[in-house]
């Protein structure tokens, strides 16, 4: 079957989509202000989808052909057509028109003056509505890709540093007090972990983005014989067995932008962790922590006080933070109230989306980079990562009486209850405070004071080091756990 031209030009001085107002039809008797033109196009924005738009064209048209909706000759100038649209774009040669409303417009025009008939005919059994959720899918899904490996790339840098610091000793926190003594190595695989629930998510959103709506048309399906399933195959919309994955409803397919809502939701937690991640290291740096310091590069001075080197990568992307959570309410917010099926508002879709994933690759990269520093071509080894200062941290881990517990629970296995344990713990807390030591600084009389239990032994009980050994339970930061940590996240990220 071969149609004849069924656009809607009735005029036969209309043979291409100059103008906005013409892409409609003979219906429309006065053209659009310029305001409203500026206020419903979205070229400028959308036109970063041309990849996704051309190689959905190519499908639709492969597939029209195959069914002998179009001729072969007509599928071949589509292609011969496409393949110069794709130059042109690529070079920066075409010629965006706000006229022409956004990218699927502009495309199919240019396509048409190239190659008359032919580009008109492409449009058959397809509306821009299932045209444009599907280019917005194929276009987030290789996007997901680029943020999975980034992903990746984030997680070996901490691992990496991690190496470097299992049997560096800080202080862990609870409510920002001191609380017990922790491996460096530990606290950073912590993040390891946030992450790589951050990429399972990914992975998990990917699945539900990679579905073709195409074929849906405008709301209702097409008369045409159309083979979705091919389309699908060709942009490699499958499971994992291959098998085509195809959107089950039109009115669905066009209209719900559900995918794109789940992945910046996904992309806002990834955000929040690198938020709690900066603000850590924002900490970290300031001279009352001096714990660490950051590279040159990611920090800026000050134009008043000459002494200052800011963090201001790390306060940026906790401030990028709120703006990725911001994207998210504005994507669920213009989803809510939309009666089936398409509706204009669905064009809101883009910025926030497309902002939410230039931010995150962004503070991916730069996060990968530094925390774990950059490849030296010539030692291939990674330098300006972060700078640790163990001593600090050590220091710091001693301020807190952060082996309090670790004294309490050497009371226990001598047989007191824990809870008395605690308390014995605590006077002699108050008493190493009032003397303004460590509980490890007071003599073995002061302590057997506290309880006549208490012998030698314990000093090695209230060492930093002697409590981080001792807290070998599974996933607990004791060296020989932080080490095996480390090589099931190795193994895993290769
Ligand atoms: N630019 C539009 C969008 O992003 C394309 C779909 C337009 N469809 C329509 N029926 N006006 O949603």
């Amino acid at each position: 079957m071969s149609t004849s031209s069924h656009s809607p030009s009735a005029s036969p001085s209309h043979n291409q989509l100059d103008t906005k107002a013409q892409a409609w039809s003979a219906l429309f008797s006065e053209p659009m202000s310029d305001l409203v033109k500026r206020y419903t196009s979205s070229v400028f924005f959308d036109k970063r989808l041309w990849q996704a738009d051309i190689a959905g064209s190519l499908a639709h048209a492969d597939m029209l052909a195959a069914q002998n909706i179009i001729g072969a000759d007509d599928h071949a100038a589509i292609q011969k057509g496409m393949a110069q649209i794709a130059q042109e774009i690529a070079s920066g040669a075409f010629d965006w028109k706000l006229d022409l409303e956004d990218v699927h417009l502009n495309i199919e025009a240019r396509l048409t003056q190239l190659v008359g008939d032919a580009g008109k005919r492409l449009h058959t059994g397809r509306s821009r509505n299932d045209q444009v959720a599907t280019d917005v899918r194929l276009w987030l899904r290789d996007e997901i890709d680029l943020i999975a490996n980034l992903l990746v790339e984030l997680q070996q840098a901490l691992v990496a540093t991690a190496v470097q610091n299992i049997d560096v000793i800080l202080p862990g926190f609870t409510h920002l007090q001191v609380a017990q003594p922790v491996s460096f190595g530990h606290h950073l695989l912590a993040y390891v972990e946030m992450f790589a629930r951050d990429a399972e998510r990914m992975q998990d959103v990917r699945r539900r983005v990679n579905v073709l709506p195409l074929g849906s048309a405008a709301l209702a399906g097409t008369t045409y014989p159309l083979d979705r399933e091919r389309v699908a195959r060709t942009l490699g919309m499958v499971d994992a067995n291959g098998d085509a994955r195809v959107c089950q409803n039109s009115l669905d397919a066009v209209s719900d932008r559900d995918f794109a809502i789940e992945f910046t939701a996904a992309a806002s937690l990834c955000m929040v962790h690198i938020s709690r991640l900066s603000e850590e290291l924002i900490v970290w740096m300031s001279q009352n922590f001096g714990f660490i310091q950051i590279a040159d590069r990611f920090t800026t001075g000050s134009s008043i006080m000459p002494q200052k080197k800011n963090p201001d990568v790390p306060e940026l992307a906790r401030g990028k933070t709120g703006r990725v959570v911001g994207h998210l309410m504005g994507l669920i917010t213009l989803m809510k109230g939309q009666p089936l099926a398409y509706n204009k508002d669905n064009q809101e879709d883009k910025e926030p989306l497309f902002d939410t994933v230039d931010t995150l690759k962004d503070t991916l990269r730069i996060f990968a980079e530094m925390v774990g520093g950059q490849l030296n071509p010539t030692t291939g080894a990674k330098e300006g990562g972060i700078t640790v200062n163990a001593q600090a941290m050590e220091d710091a881990a001693k301020k807190g009486y952060a082996t309090a517990t670790d004294l309490a629970d050497y009371l226990v296995k001598k047989g007191l209850p824990f809870r008395d344990a605690h308390e014995t713990v605590a006077h002699a807390v108050k008493a190493a405070q009032s003397h303004a030591c460590d509980l490890s600084e007071l003599p073995l009389a002061v302590l057997q004071g506290f309880h006549p239990d208490i012998e030698k032994d314990v000093y090695e009980v209230l060492s930093l080091r002697g409590s981080l050994n001792a807290r070998n339970t599974l996933g607990g930061t004791a060296p020989a756990q932080v080490r095996a940590q480390i090589a099931r996240h190795q193994a895993r990220l290769g």
